[in-house]
């Protein structure tokens, strides 16, 4: 329960830095909180705050381009609970291609998405 609190405090606080609750009210996803300590486990690295706007995608480079990219057919859920294997989302990139007809973006587009997915929901190469 203390990380749980943890959470709640860290929340509040984003609220407080926010500034602006009728924003926060309008994209509050109920899960974020319950979601964050578990996402601590994964090291230092992985830390950056999930970030409400972007359904909940950690906070960092790249978080808006998959946010976009990747929600047109389905929500960030599918996409947080992975631990794959950056080889696996080389895979998966090619099967939403090919079998699902995703619109590939543009190459640096395609390359900070995938390094995004890597740096955040990868168990290793
Ligand atoms: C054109 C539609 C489409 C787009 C765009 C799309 N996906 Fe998917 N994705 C799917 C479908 C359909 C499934 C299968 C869902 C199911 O099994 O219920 C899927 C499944 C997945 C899965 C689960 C795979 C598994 O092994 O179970 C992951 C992870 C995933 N997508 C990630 C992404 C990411 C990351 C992006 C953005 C780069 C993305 N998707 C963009 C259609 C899409």
């Amino acid at each position: 329960m203390a990380s749980f609190s943890n959470a709640v405090g860290c929340l509040a606080t984003a609220i407080l830095l926010l500034g602006a609750a009728s924003v926060f009210a309008q994209t509050y996803d109920p899960m974020a909180a319950a979601r964050k300590p578990a996402r601590s486990l994964l090291g230092a690295e992985n830390a950056a705050a999930p970030n409400p706007e972007f359904g909940g995608l950690p906070d960092s480079a790249g978080a808006e381009e998959t946010f976009y990219q990747c929600t047109a057919c389905h929500s960030t859920e599918i996409i947080k609970q992975q631990h794959l294997t950056d080889a696996r989302w080389d895979y998966l990139w090619d099967w939403m291609v090919k079998e699902q007809g995703m619109v590939e973006p543009d190459e640096e587009t395609k390359e900070l998405i995938l390094s995004y997915l890597k740096g955040n929901f990868s168990a290793g190469p």
